[in-house]
């Protein structure tokens, strides 16, 4: 059985290796690319039931989760800018009290999505990436408008 020290080291050598530039030098760990590297899994729920769970750099946006791996249901017509509200989706039970609180803006959006709901809408836009969110589950909306 590995102890704490040798699985360290293993991890080290591994991220190492993934931060090796093209010339073979090691990129500085820093607070950037050690962000890059972690990643929150995220279960994205179409309106008609299909999953999708895929694992979301720490960083990007919910809906820059759904947008990089094509899951249909999130449009993002405003690219992210809070001005759409075509990343509409509605949070698992579960997951509403442990998200970040609603800025105004998103809140005042939220009126203009699809069948809003009072307690579980959010703009995937305006939730950003953490370990925080690893195990979110969101469910589309019937459409976006
Ligand atoms: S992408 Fe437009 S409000 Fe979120």
């Amino acid at each position: 059985m590995a102890v704490h020290g040798e699985n360290t080291l293993l991890w080290r050598v591994g991220l190492e290796a993934a931060l090796r530039d093209g010339h073979g030098k090691v990129a500085a760990l820093n607070a950037d690319n050690w962000q890059v590297n972690r990643m929150a899994r995220i279960t994205y729920i179409e309106y008609n039931g299909t999953p999708h769970l895929v694992e979301v750099p720490n960083g990007l946006t919910v809906m820059e989760g759904a947008r990089d791996n094509d899951i249909p249901g999130i449009e993002a017509d405003c690219g992210g800018a809070c001005a759409c509200s075509t990343c509409h989706v509605y949070v698992d039970e579960a997951w509403v009290d442990r998200l970040p609180e609603m800025e105004a803006m998103e809140e005042d959006m939220l009126d203009f999505a699809w069948d809003p709901d009072p307690v579980r809408s959010r703009l995937t836009c305006q939730l950003r990436v953490t370990d925080a969110l690893d195990g979110l589950v969101v469910r589309m909306p019937e459409k976006q408008i």
